[in-house]
């Protein structure tokens, strides 16, 4: 049986599976080629928000279960599974760029020192892990000795650390007895359902997922511009179908849409896959194309609330791409920004968590765009508040303080996180997404 778990890799997807590994009980080597970024970890900060991550990574290196280098090779040489989770960013033309696996997949090749698995957990495209045999066996010759395995990783943002112990199945595609017996036992303690398939099956319910996702989302924000149109309420119509088992009741909560770094990016790689083996999926274009005219909509719905928005002030509430982290990638945030200021109007941003990272992007430029230490502060003198991302500290605000600060009490909600009968006894006028 294996003793060390090698995790190659430590981003939103690494260091919570390196830590969730430790904490489980087992060695864990991990490892990353951004040295500062080992360097940070390895003294018990996490180089990203992401909650209840920070105690469980300094719990597990001073327990010593954990520990992290930035030297790749030695993480290899020491390990005997060994989970590749580098990043497969998006190249121009929607595919994923796979280099970042083959340079790890290489430096496993000239470091084997006896039989590996090897298991993909960064999404990849299906017939990857075909790849990546090829791979080594060129640069570490015939004879070598490992598997491959896919064990696609199903984490959220902003939860992550409970999806790790609490995930509702874990996905194993593998190709020998050996490689699944040590896969089963890794994720013995978690006592969770789990599918045992082949590698290509595996790689491909990572994508199907995510797609799916997506469609669900875009599906009901058509539902809201229907629901709009007509006179009837998304949030009801959500509730009213998701109770149907069959349909479920997540991701059926309409707004801006979708960002990030997984949903955009996974289904373009799978429109692309489709493609690629003349597989007609136009209905994912389709998903894709509703996405993108959200942002439009919700700039046209501020429109309609303020008329004119040169040189009004707006307060944006929210700037990470969901709630609970500080990730600004793919954000909707950005694109509303960039429309407001070319519209001619004054943001004052606020953001719980993201706003260091979005002032890389919109550096602070008074008085078209200034940063905000509290929500309160954002909306002073605004002509209206936009919610952008739906924090828990947005749910909670004292309405009538905000009020008092406000030029014009106007709230657009583009998450829908709101009560528009409490915003409208405050004395607000509403607007939400597909509601009445
Ligand atoms: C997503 C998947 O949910 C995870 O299962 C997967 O492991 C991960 O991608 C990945 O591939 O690594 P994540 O990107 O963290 O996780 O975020 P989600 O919770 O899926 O949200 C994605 C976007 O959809 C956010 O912008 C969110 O605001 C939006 N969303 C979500 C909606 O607009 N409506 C909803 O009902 C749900």
């Amino acid at each position: 049986m294996f003793k060390t778990v090698g995790v190659l890799g430590l981003g939103h997807v690494g260091l919570p599976t390196a830590v969730g590994f430790a904490e489980l009980g087992w060695w864990v080597i991990g490892t990353d080629s951004d040295s500062a970024k080992v360097a940070s970890i390895a003294s018990g900060r996490c180089p990203f928000y992401e909650p209840d991550l920070e105690p469980l990574l300094r719990k597990n290196l001073s327990e010593g279960r954990l520990r992290v280098t930035a030297n790749v090779g030695e993480a290899v040489r020491e390990s005997d599974i060994l989970f590749v989770c580098v990043g497969t960013p998006q190249k121009p033309d929607g595919s994923p760029d796979l280099s970042q696996v083959e340079a790890v997949i290489r430096v496993v090749a000239e470091n084997l020192n006896g039989y590996k698995l090897i298991v993909e957990k960064s999404t990849v495209p299906v017939q990857t892990a075909q790849w990546i045999k090829r791979t080594i066996q060129r640069y570490a010759g015939n004879n070598a000795e490992f598997d491959v395995a896919s064990n696609p990783e199903f984490l959220r943002e902003g939860t992550a650390v409970r999806d790790f112990f609490h995930p509702d199945r874990i996905v194993i595609g593998v190709e020998s007895e050996r490689a699944k017996e040590w896969l089963l036992e890794l994720y013995k303690p978690l006592n969770a359902p789990i599918v045992v398939t082949d590698v290509n099956t595996a790689e491909l319910i990572k994508h199907a997922a995510n797609s799916f996702l997506a469609l669900k989302i875009s599906f009901i924000n058509m539902i809201a511009d229907l629901c709009e149109a007509v006179g009837a309420d998304v949030t009801e119509v959500a509730r009213g179908i998701g109770l149907d088992p069959r349909i479920g009741p997540h991701f059926l909560q309409a707004g801006i849409g979708y960002g990030g770094y997984c949903l955009p990016k996974d289904l373009k790689a799978f429109i692309h896959i489709a493609e690629e083996h003349k597989v007609d999926f136009s209905l994912l274009k389709e998903v894709e194309k509703i996405n993108e005219a959200r942002i439009d909509k919700f700039v046209r719905k501020v429109q309609q609330a303020l008329w004119v928005l040169k040189d009004k002030i707006l307060a944006i509430w929210g700037l990470a791409f969901k709630p609970n982290t500080d990730d600004i990638r793919e954000a909707p945030s950005l694109k509303i920004i960039k429309r407001l200021l070319d519209e001619g109007a004054n943001l004052r941003l606020y953001d719980p968590a993201a706003m260091e990272n979005v002032k890389q992007v919109f550096p602070e430029n008074p008085p078209r765009l200034v940063y905000c230490e509290s929500a309160i502060e954002a909306a002073t003198n605004a002509h209206a508040i936009l919610i952008v991302t739906e924090w828990d500290e947005f749910k909670q605000m004292d309405w009538q303080k905000v009020k008092q600060a406000v030029a014009l009490p106007i709230v657009v909600d583009g998450r829908n996180c709101l009560e528009p009968r409490t915003l409208r006894e405050a004395g607000f006028e509403y607007y939400g997404i597909g509601r009445k």
